[in-house]
Parts: structure tokens; C-alpha cells; sequence
């Protein structure tokens, strides 16, 4: 098996690498976050050639530094970062200080991180609503047309993004949302797909949960082709041609990350099917809670207001 080099053209005309590393550690100022900049400059030099991060992260700095220290060209890297919440009145403050930490010349595709708005002291506030934000954005593009080459979204839904296709002249490139066995978001998928947006898949390994990753079936895939049961998932959700980034600060486990093998069609409706089994279909992404009765708030919304579907309980 040799490292997986697929990539995707975006509607903005850049080609997207299907696998990136995902750089939210946690707490900032852990010990993952310190020892995170070493397994960046890994990954980049083992052939990986897209890195996750947002200026929500905290370490952007860090993501910066490691390109430069890796010895990668630039230019052969797919650098993503996303505006904060508390930024959607201040976007074009937002990605300057986020240029400025990343110390580099151009983004490739910066995000909007949630559709909600929050003040910048964090607390939640109706204005600007989505669209307003992603006019923002747009004005950003056109001021900054050589630092950000592709504009998208994240944690949008097909009602959010309906709102937002009203108003704008460019079509997001990409939408970042969860998916994972137990929320493969099939329909969301095949919206986006019309819309000619690509999904990223985040915490694309569920978080790492047993649930999926001991499952006795994942486990027997993962002897079939003699590979991990991470692998097993991530080569199914590229097979679905979606981006992934996986995080992870392990170098055993970044390799694993980006080999896979190719899965025959019956294992990928397996896991298409994965989250039918009772009780499977859920969220998992700790900032996105959850509880079996769908009333949730996150970042002052609740599933409804994102238009997320609420848990289902059979
Ligand atoms: N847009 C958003 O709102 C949003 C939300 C969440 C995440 N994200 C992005 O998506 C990235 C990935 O999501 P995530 O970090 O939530 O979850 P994830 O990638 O699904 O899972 C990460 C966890 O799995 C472990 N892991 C990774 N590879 C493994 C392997 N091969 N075998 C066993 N364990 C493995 C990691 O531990 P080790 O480090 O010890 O390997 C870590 O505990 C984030 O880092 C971030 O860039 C975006």
C-alpha cells in the first residue's frame, strides 16, 4: 500500500489532497499542542501535503512554523484555517491576525468555522446572521485575491447553506462537517455534491470510539486487508470521494492515516450502513453534545436553528 496522493479540483479551480492532519489538540498549552509542531514537520515529511487548523486551535503559530522547518515547498501545501465565531463582524481583522501567525503568503482555503455568530467576549448574537458573514468573505476575496485562494464553510446544513446560496456569487468550495460510520451524513453528501461543494469529513475516526473502531465487524475488516481499524474507516470515507483529516500526534498512527487499502464494494456498503444498527446514529464530536432528546445547544444554537437532525434513538 503506498500513501494515498488522490486529490480533488474544488469549483474555485484548486486541487483539494484528500487526506489532511487535523491540528485541534485540546487545551492549548498541553503537552499535545507543544510536541505538536515535531509531528506536523513528520507528517509533511513522510507526504502529507494538507494541514487542518483554525484560529480557533490556538496554534497557528505552531502550524506555521512547522511548514517553513519542514523543508516542503509551499506551494506543494493545501493550508486550511477558519474564521472564529467571535470574527464574523471582523473578518477581514480575523484573517490578517491569522496570515500574520501563520507567517505565510496565502491561505488556501479559509472557512467560516459555524454558521452562528458570537460577540467578542463569546456570547451568542443574532448578527450578522450566515449570509451577512459569507458576504464578508466574499469582500475578503476580492481585496485579497492572491492571499485567499478558495473560501468554504464548516458545520453547515442544507438549510443553512439554502440561506446562504441566496445571497452569494460564490458557491463555497468546501463544507466541513462530522462524519463518521455512525453519521455518514449520506444526504447531506449528495446535496453538497449537487451544489458542486466537496464534504471534509472531521473527526473523520469518531473521536476514536470503541463503538466503531472495536467493533468485531471493523476489527474483521481490519484483518482482511491487514490493516488497522482506523484504516479501514478512513478508506472508506475517501472511497465515498470525501476529504478527511484525522488528528492524531502518534508517528505510527499518522502513517496509518494516510495508507489505506482499496475496499471491496460489499465492505463499503457495510459501513455505509454502519449507523442503521440501533442506537449507531449520532453525533460524537464532543463540542457537538448531544443527547437522545435533540435538544441541544451549540454555540448558542440549537440542532434545529443548524439544521442538524437530532439523535436517533431506535
Ligand atoms: N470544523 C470543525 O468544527 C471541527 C470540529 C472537530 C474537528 N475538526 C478538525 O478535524 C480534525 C480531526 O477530528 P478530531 O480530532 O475531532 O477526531 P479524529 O481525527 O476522529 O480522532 C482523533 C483521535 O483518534 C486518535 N487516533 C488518530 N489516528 C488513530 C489511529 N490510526 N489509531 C488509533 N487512534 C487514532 C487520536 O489519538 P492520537 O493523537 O494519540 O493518535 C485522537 O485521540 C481536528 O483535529 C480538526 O482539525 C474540525
Amino acid at each position: 500500500m503506498s500513501i494515498c496522493t488522490k486529490k480533488f479540483l474544488l469549483n474555485s479551480g484548486f486541487y483539494m489532497p484528500a487526506v489532511g492532519l487535523g491540528t485541534w489538540q485540546g487545551h492549548v498549552g498541553s503537552k499535545a499542542v507543544t510536541e505538536m509542531r515535531d509531528t506536523i514537520i513528520y507528517a509533511l515529511q513522510k507526504g502529507y501535503r494538507h494541514i487542518d487548523t483554525a484560529a480557533v486551535y490556538g496554534v497557528e503559530e505552531i502550524v506555521g512554523e512547522a511548514i517553513r522547518m519542514s523543508g516542503v515547498p509551499r506551494s506543494e501545501i493545501f493550508l486550511v484555517t477558519k474564521l472564529h465565531s467571535t470574527h464574523h463582524a471582523h473578518v477581514e481583522e480575523a484573517f490578517l491576525e491569522s496570515m500574520k501567525k501563520l507567517n505565510c503568503e496565502y491561505i488556501d482555503l479559509y472557512l467560516m468555522h459555524w454558521p452562528q455568530s458570537l460577540t467578542l467576549d463569546g456570547k451568542p448574537t443574532k448578527t450578522p446572521t450566515p449570509p451577512e458573514t459569507w458576504l464578508s468573505m466574499e469582500a475578503l476575496k476580492l481585496k485579497y485575491p492572491d492571499q485567499v485562494r478558495s473560501l468554504g464553510v464548516s458545520n453547515f446544513s442544507e438549510k443553512t447553506m439554502e440561506e446562504l446560496l441566496k445571497v452569494a456569487t460564490i458557491v463555497p468550495a468546501t463544507n466541513q462537517v462530522e462524519v463518521h460510520p455512525m453519521l455518514p451524513q449520506h444526504d447531506l453528501v449528495k446535496y453538497m455534491n449537487e451544489k458542486g461543494i466537496l464534504t471534509t469529513c472531521y473527526s473523520p475516526l469518531g473521536q476514536y470510539v470503541p463503538a466503531i473502531l472495536q467493533n468485531p465487524h471493523v476489527l474483521d475488516l481490519a484483518d482482511k486487508y491487514n490493516v488497522t481499524a482506523a484504516q479501514i474507516v478512513l478508506a472508506w470515507e475517501v472511497s465515498r470521494d470525501l476529504v478527511v483529516i484525522p488528528k492524531s500526534t502518534n508517528l505510527e498512527r499518522i502513517m496509518q492515516n494516510i495508507t489505506y487499502p482499496e475496499l471491496a464494494p460489499e465492505d463499503i456498503t457495510f459501513l455505509n450502513d454502519f449507523y442503521k444498527a440501533p442506537g449507531m446514529h449520532r453525533r460524537l464530536c464532543q463540542i457537538n453534545g448531544g443527547t437522545p432528546t435533540g435538544h441541544d445547544i451549540v454555540i448558542g444554537w440549537t440542532y434545529e436553528e443548524l439544521g442538524w437532525e437530532p439523535y436517533t434513538v431506535e
